[in-house]
């Protein structure tokens, strides 16, 4: 009865729950998107609800992700949210577990690490991964014998989930990391990972295996980056990978300190997490999408053929350069993480009272809401990707939105990843924070994987559709909410081998 009590008129409206501590936890976690479209419809673009006892202020649409995402570090905080969660499985004095200026640097070091001649050199051992994977996993034995009409079917979360470690060990991670990764060190990342799930966020430390098995694989992995670290510092310069490890290896801190050996271990560890369950579901999403829609496998196919197309009737490799002039899969991949975007909550906590924008929530002329101090503050891009007032039929995954035959849509996007603002039917969008499409984020704390992820899911796109034709049975699956990330329920897609290949 005591929320029927209007409270403060500054403060958002609170969403109408049941149980005190538990508050809106099961429509939160049943389906995020679907809680905060219908909250949206109830209390517009700002309101406040409740999470087992913690207090989190949604704020959507393009200005609320303005809000969060823009805002100053000094008010909201990002590792106040996430260092429980993040510090057991990356470690020590990295990322949420060091003040913010030092992740700053951080990012700016594996940045400068991300160069496109890496990026060049990537794409040849992409491919390679798939093709061996292909070539030797056992769901693919109907691709490893030489019939082409032999349908088989590979199960999706397990087939991306090991496709995007193999490819990332491989160019990422480096040499060593990649022919380590055996069923043992697959083991400690598997116990690493089941350590990054809700309930290991809003309770940290229970005595349960799951968090004994977290503490120990983080202990190993680290070890044994270490032990790799000292290895490498034993080399002469010349005799060095030329990798992410040595790069870092080779960056100092402003104050001219070096990067101990402990920290470039947990940067590793913290890339290779932050990148696999982003990509391995994206690239679930587009190929579940594309065994979908056979006409734009077709247009994938056709589009490969035109650019790589040989005279003997062959495809020549792939290079990075063309990559980027694909607007077929671009525009694919583009969809995928319009409607599927890995991450549907972004949250930072608030340390002081935050006014609340007259565009985002305006109660009357002269009361503005205002943030109090010590919420969680919750943008969800996702919202503004899929709503029906910015993309037209937004619920479908369409890759064809993104260009048309003249590819006038494609030339805009390119102008739009220079920084300039752009029309895309839906008002001028600029790449700062107010934008109706941020999968990776925006301001600072702004995803630092975004041309690799693209890099890495375009290619494994275009290593599957040059061998292989796809298929679904039975129901599209619906959007598993019960991890950290969006991933799809767990589903299989059927393949054959091209006749061509
Ligand atoms: C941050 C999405 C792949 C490393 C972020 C954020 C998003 C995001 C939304 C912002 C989080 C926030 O503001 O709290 C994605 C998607 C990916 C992807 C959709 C793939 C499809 C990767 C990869 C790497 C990576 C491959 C590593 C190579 C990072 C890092 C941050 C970040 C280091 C910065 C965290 C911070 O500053 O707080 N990513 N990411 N991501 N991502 Fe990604």
């Amino acid at each position: 009865l005591w929320q029927l009590i209007p409270g403060p008129k500054s403060q958002p409206p609170m969403v109408w729950h049941w149980i005190p501590f538990l508050g809106s936890a099961p429509s939160y976690g049943r389906d995020p998107i679907g809680f905060f479209r219908e909250c949206r419809e109830k209390y517009g673009n700002c309101f406040t609800f409740i999470l087992l006892g913690k207090r989190v202020t949604v704020t959507l649409g393009t200005h609320g992700n303005d809000y969060v995402l823009g805002g100053k570090h000094t008010q909201l905080a990002a590792e106040d949210v996430y260092s429980h969660l993040t510090t057991p499985i990356f470690g020590k004095d990295v990322v949420y577990d060091c003040p913010n200026e030092k992740l700053m640097e951080q990012k700016k070091f594996v940045k400068v690490s991300l160069t496109i001649d890496k990026f060049r050199s990537y794409v040849g051992m992409i491919e390679d991964e798939v093709k061996d994977y292909l070539n030797s996993d056992t769901s693919f034995r109907a691709y490893q014998m030489d019939d082409i009409n032999e349908w088989g079917a590979f199960p999706v979360l397990k087939t991306f989930a090991e496709v995007t470690i193999l490819t990332a060990s491989r160019t990422l991670q480096g040499r060593e990391i990649r022919e380590r990764l055996t069923k043992d060190y697959a083991q400690v990342y598997s116990d690493l990972d089941h350590g990054f799930t809700p309930l290991h966020w809003m309770i940290p430390g229970l005595p349960l295996p799951s968090y004994r098995k977290r503490d120990a694989a983080h202990l190993k992995m680290s070890n044994f980056y270490q032990s790799l670290i000292r290895a490498r510092r034993s080399l002469a310069e010349h005799e060095r990978e030329d990798d992410v490890m040595n790069s870092l290896m080779q960056q100092k801190y402003r104050d001219g300190t070096p990067l101990p050996d402990h920290e470039i271990a947990h940067i590793l560890i913290a890339l290779l997490m932050a990148g696999q369950h982003t990509s391995s579901s994206s690239l679930a999403w587009t190929m579940l999408h594309l065994a979908d829609r056979q006409d734009l496998q077709d247009a994938l196919y056709k589009e490969q053929v035109a650019y790589f197309g040989t005279p003997d009737g062959g495809l020549r490799d792939v290079r990075y350069e063309d990559i980027r002039e694909l607007k077929v899969l671009d525009a694919v991949v583009r969809e995928t993480l319009r409607v599927h975007p890995p991450i549907h909550s972004i949250m930072r906590k608030a340390h002081v009272d935050i006014p609340v924008p007259a565009t985002l929530a305006a109660p009357s002329e002269d009361v503005r809401f205002v943030v109090p101090k010590g919420d969680i503050v919750l943008a969800s891009p996702i919202v503004s990707q899929l709503d029906p007032a910015v993309w037209e039929d937004s619920d479908t995954w369409e890759p064809l939105r993104w260009y048309d035959e003249k590819g006038v849509a494609a030339q805009a996007h390119k102008q739009y990843n220079e920084g300039e603002q752009v029309d895309f039917g839906f008002g001028l969008v600029s790449k700062g924070t107010v934008s109706p499409y941020l999968p990776f984020g925006a301001g600072r704390h702004r995803c630092i994987g975004e041309q690799f992820a693209y890099l890495q899911i375009s290619t494994v796109i275009i290593a599957l559709i040059r061998r292989l034709e796809f298929r679904i049975e039975g129901e599209f699956p619906k959007a598993d909410y019960a991890s950290m990330m969006v991933q799809p329920m767990p589903s299989q897609i059927m393949y054959r081998r091209r006749k061509f290949d």
